[in-house]
């Protein structure tokens, strides 16, 4: 369930190098536009009850506000990404800076050779996590991390293997317990068909819906917060009782993210 999540300003969010195929530097941000885009989501879920704790960015990260890739907070354990590109390792210090002043968490790191970005390659709704290798967590990571949180009583791995999709949450998405969605075309065909054993709905989606990141979004009870969906997944969404609320981000997908990238649940 979300009702509290972490999210960061974009007070100097910009696009400065290229580490993902969305990135271009020429491809500049507008930031009074992404600013409104990003208060927009924020209003919609102060709307829907969720409470949202705040960091504030340093001017020298600018994908900060993809708060999602700070690790994962769960059961009173934070453990801290090791980002795999230069440019955003120092986030891990200001994450873990933040939890220890703000948070009664136990902060947990991985050791330092193996790659992890939290909430980007691990998702998880009750009892099954979801972990991705491929492009930003390394494989070895997934071992340590089941000891982490032995909460989770199954583990899915999966290999991401479409460069557009290099994060989890840019290709699959837990809508609520009983159901997934996910664009098929970013994982293994064998490898995917293990969604259809974690819930019963499973909404696979196209490439257009994908390239909008809908699977990027953030869910609260049955309101779906995304950048954009074609009709056929707007019926879809519907037929299984969630409402859309569109939130665009076009300026946070020239980064390479959307919704769910500027979110760190917090329970
Ligand atoms: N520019 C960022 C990067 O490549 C975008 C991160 C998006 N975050 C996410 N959770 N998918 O790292």
């Amino acid at each position: 369930m979300t009702t509290n999540l972490l999210m960061c300003k974009p007070d100097f969010f910009k696009v400065s190098y290229e580490i993902n195929p969305w990135m271009h530097v020429y491809n500049k941000v507008n930031e009074k536009v992404a600013l409104e885009q990003w208060e927009t989501v924020v209003q919609n879920l102060e709307n829907l009850n969720v409470k949202i704790d705040l960091i504030e960015q340093d001017k020298n990260l600018p994908d900060e506000v993809f708060t999602a890739n700070f690790g994962v907070a769960f059961n009173k354990k934070f453990l801290a990404s090791n980002f795999k590109y230069e440019e955003r390792q120092p986030e891990k210090t200001e994450a873990i800076e933040w939890f220890q002043k703000n948070t009664d968490y136990d902060v947990v790191e991985l050791p330092e050779k193996f790659e992890f970005e939290g909430k980007g390659d691990m998702l998880y709704s009750k009892n099954t996590a979801v972990i991705a290798n491929g492009y930003r967590t390394s494989d070895e990571a997934i071992n340590h991390i089941k000891n982490i949180f032995p909460e989770f009583k199954k583990y899915v791995r999966v290999k991401l293997i479409n460069p557009n999709f290099y994060h989890l949450d840019t290709c699959f998405s837990f809508l609520n317990e009983k159901t997934i969605m996910f664009y098929p075309e970013a994982f293994e065909k064998e490898q995917a068909q293990q969604f259809y054993e974690i819930t019963e709905n499973v909404i696979e989606i196209s490439k257009e819906d994908a390239e909008y990141f809908a699977c990027n979004n953030v869910t609260v009870k049955n309101k779906i917060l995304l950048n954009k969906a074609s009709q056929d997944l707007q019926d879809k969404l519907n037929s299984y009782g969630f409402e859309p609320i569109f939130c665009p981000t076009s300026e946070f997908m020239k980064a390479g993210g959307s919704i769910r990238c500027m979110v760190l649940d917090l329970d």
